[in-house]
């Protein structure tokens, strides 16, 4: 393999042969192919694509530069959920304890925030003490134990997509579907499940906002996963509005431990009741649709789930009595209302401003290494289509001290958009389900 050509065949768009692409990745894991020749290789993907069989050979060499988990020892389905990530997005914490009371075993690795959305290590670390990292053995355990259990990735799972990916996150290859696809799958993958369910979101606020491309990599991903014997279903749902009310860390973890304690909002607790459904349905084939989500209903309707869900705040090491108090997880120093400067109707509420201003606020990322607050952030007090008079609180801003109240009322007023109509359309809470079969209108 010469690296030059690997490089020049494909900004020529041809085909590279196996054996080139995994000594080209292999390389470049080693050391051998600079980051200066990866990165023309990536920008040449960007332009040119990858084929159903370059995807496959960079799913395989993610998968196989690391460990894999080894979880056939537990005696039920083992299936876990991933979103591409948006705004408010907190479904994880109210859905791993869900599917576990239903009786899936979830062994969910999940990502930190960057850039306008959050991510759900953080979400859960604002609960005083819960342990994010744990060795690998104490993170099976509890998983036996518990049912569920919420990791960060580790060091030893997908490193060449580790290494990629900070190589794409600085060159502006990201957005290339098919490596989006490999560096997802690789790491569900080596999660050893026998069902992944994935929420590709779709909307201003998501990481693909167009429904063509959304609706191609949830195909793609799909085809990877099931190529592999594993069970996977894809869910596109909205992201043109934030999900839920809260948007920032601890705002949203206390927003997931209402939702589990039955006090909504709808969105969240509509979405997380279909997920757990799909899961369901997933790892016991032989359940139906209607009777999966009448399950997942009444587990979470009984308490059953907010039970599940301590119990795994405890075994994690977090505070318990703020687990259960959610009042007491908002720790930003300062907070103040906006209120509607005229009458109108909700034409809009923008998660990218929202997702944006958490980051201004000192709540989200822009480079992997920065500590965050986890206290700010934004209640938004209005949905699409509500009527609103002069005056009427729009929302509440969370912040740490004037400065950043001031710069988040800004946000949060610039965020919502009034009109003297309700909104012409907004897009269903879930509108496709994509299946090995192809891609459905859900519902
Ligand atoms: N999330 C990932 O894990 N990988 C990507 O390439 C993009 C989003």
């Amino acid at each position: 393999m010469i690296p030059t050509r690997v490089i020049e065949a494909k900004r020529s768009g041809e085909r590279i042969s196996t054996e080139d692409l995994e000594a080209f990745l292999s390389g470049f894991l080693d050391g051998a192919i600079p980051d200066y020749q990866m990165s023309a290789f990536l920008m040449a993907a960007y332009f040119m694509g990858l084929d159903e069989a370059e995807t496959e050979v960079m799913v395989r060499s993610m998968l196989g530069s690391g460990s894999k988990l080894d979880l056939g020892h537990l005696d039920g389905p083992r299936v876990d959920k991933h979103s591409t990530g948006g705004v408010g997005d907190k479904v994880s914490l109210v859905l791993a304890p869900l599917a576990a009371e239903v009786g899936l075993f979830v062994p969910m690795m999940s990502g930190r925030g960057l850039g306008h959305t959050t991510g759900t290590l953080d979400k859960l670390e604002a609960i005083p003490g819960f342990r994010t990292r744990i060795p690998l053995d104490e993170f099976e355990r509890i998983l036996s134990e518990v049912g569920c259990a919420m990791i960060g990735q580790t060091e030893e799972i997908a490193p060449l997509d580790r290494k990629l990916y900070a190589l794409r996150d600085v060159t502006g290859t990201v957005p290339v579907i098919p490596l989006i696809a490999a560096s997802i799958m690789s790491k569900k993958l080596a999660e050893d499940l026998t069902g992944l369910l994935l929420d590709v979101k779709v909307g201003a606020g998501a990481f693909i906002p167009e429904e063509d491309r959304a609706q191609e990599l949830a195909t793609t991903m799909v085809s990877v996963g099931e190529r592999r014997g594993l069970a996977t279903v894809a869910l596109l749902t909205a992201m043109d509005r934030p999900l839920g009310r809260a948007v920032g860390n601890a705002l949203e973890t206390a927003e997931a431990i209402r939702c589990l304690r039955g006090e909504g909002p709808d969105d969240l607790r509509r979405l997380t009741i279909v997920e757990a459904a799909e899961m369901l349905t997933l790892g016991a084939p032989d359940v139906s649709s209607e009777e999966a989500e009448k399950r997942a209903t009444e587990a979470l309707d009984s308490g059953r789930a907010f039970e599940r869900f301590m119990r795994l705040v405890e075994a994690q090491g977090g505070d318990t009595g703020v687990a259960a108090h959610p009042e007491r997880l908002s720790t930003a120093a300062r907070s103040a209302v906006v209120t509607a400067s005229r009458a109108g109707f909700v034409t809009g509420v923008s998660p990218r401003a929202l997702g944006e201003g958490v980051v201004a606020l000192g709540g989200g990322r822009v480079r992997m290494d920065q500590t965050l607050d986890l206290g700010v952030g934004f209640e938004v007090a209005v949905a699409l289509g509500d009527r609103i008079e002069r005056g009427q609180p729009l929302g509440t801003v969370y912040a740490r001290d004037e400065a950043g109240v001031r710069e988040g009322c800004t946000v949060l007023e610039g965020a919502i958009t009034l009109g003297e109509e309700g909104p012409s359309e907004a897009r269903p809470l879930v509108s496709h389900r994509i299946t090995r079969d192809g891609s459905y209108p859900f519902g």
